[in-house]
């Protein structure tokens, strides 16, 4: 079994990555069987929808996409994944732009192959497990987390809530040590027990 992590920011080893890997940390922790990686949007080229091109692509063939660049294999990479943890910061309001191209072609993919309504095919991700991390300093991380929740739904995937605030996902607000509002780093353990749950069911 493996858990795949991917972490949106510019900033490696920073406070999204902090709270990614603490939730892997911790599932790793709960289950010595499972193995996990990391991917960094940072070292990846992934350019935005070309949108004019779906109807000869992702229309009709489910998942394919003509871009040649790093979202594929990404995808690629989720699919063979048994559980995601997928983390994000707020740049000027909303996610960095290489990580929400990145989301953004997913997204057309399932979105432009469902809305032809040629065939049903299952998403690729259908009812894949997934974990939220969201990370702003000034504004409050629950924008990001909705924005990554959306993403899941939209790809079918299966996020899975936590039983606290702010409960689509783990949310960092400021300082991760001292924020006894959103609690991230308790949160992220939390997290990483209810994923694991839903990995093994
Ligand atoms: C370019 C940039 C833009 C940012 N814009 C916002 C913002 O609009 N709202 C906010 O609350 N925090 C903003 N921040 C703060 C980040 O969300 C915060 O520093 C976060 O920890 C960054 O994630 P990282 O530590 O993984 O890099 C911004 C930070 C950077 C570097």
């Amino acid at each position: 079994m493996e858990v795949l992590g991917i972490v949106g920011s510019m900033r490696k080893g920073q406070n999204t990555e902090r709270l990614v890997q603490t939730a892997i940390s911790e599932m790793l922790r709960l289950d010595g069987t499972i193995d996990s990686s990391l991917i960094y949007t940072s070292d990846l080229t992934c350019n935005p929808c070309r949108v004019i091109c779906h109807k000869a692509n992702c229309s009709v063939h489910p998942f394919q996409c003509s871009i040649d660049d790093d979202v594929m294999q990404v995808l690629e990479r989720m699919k063979r994944a048994d559980a995601l943890v997928i983390g994000s910061p707020q740049y000027f309001r909303g996610p960095p732009s290489g990580f929400h191209a990145m989301i953004e072609r997913m997204i057309s993919m399932a979105f432009f192959y469902e809305t032809a309504g040629l065939t049903h095919e299952r998403s690729l991700l259908a009812d894949k497990p997934c974990g939220l991390v969201a990370v702003a300093e000034y504004s409050t991380p629950q924008t990001i987390l909705e924005y990554l929740h959306d993403f899941c739904l939209l790809l079918k995937m299966r996020p899975v809530a936590l039983t606290a605030f702010p409960y689509l996902g783990v949310g960092g607000h400021g300082n991760l040590e001292t924020d006894t509002v959103f609690s991230p780093l308790e949160r992220a353990r939390q997290l990483a027990e209810r994923l694991l749950n839903a990995m093994l069911r």
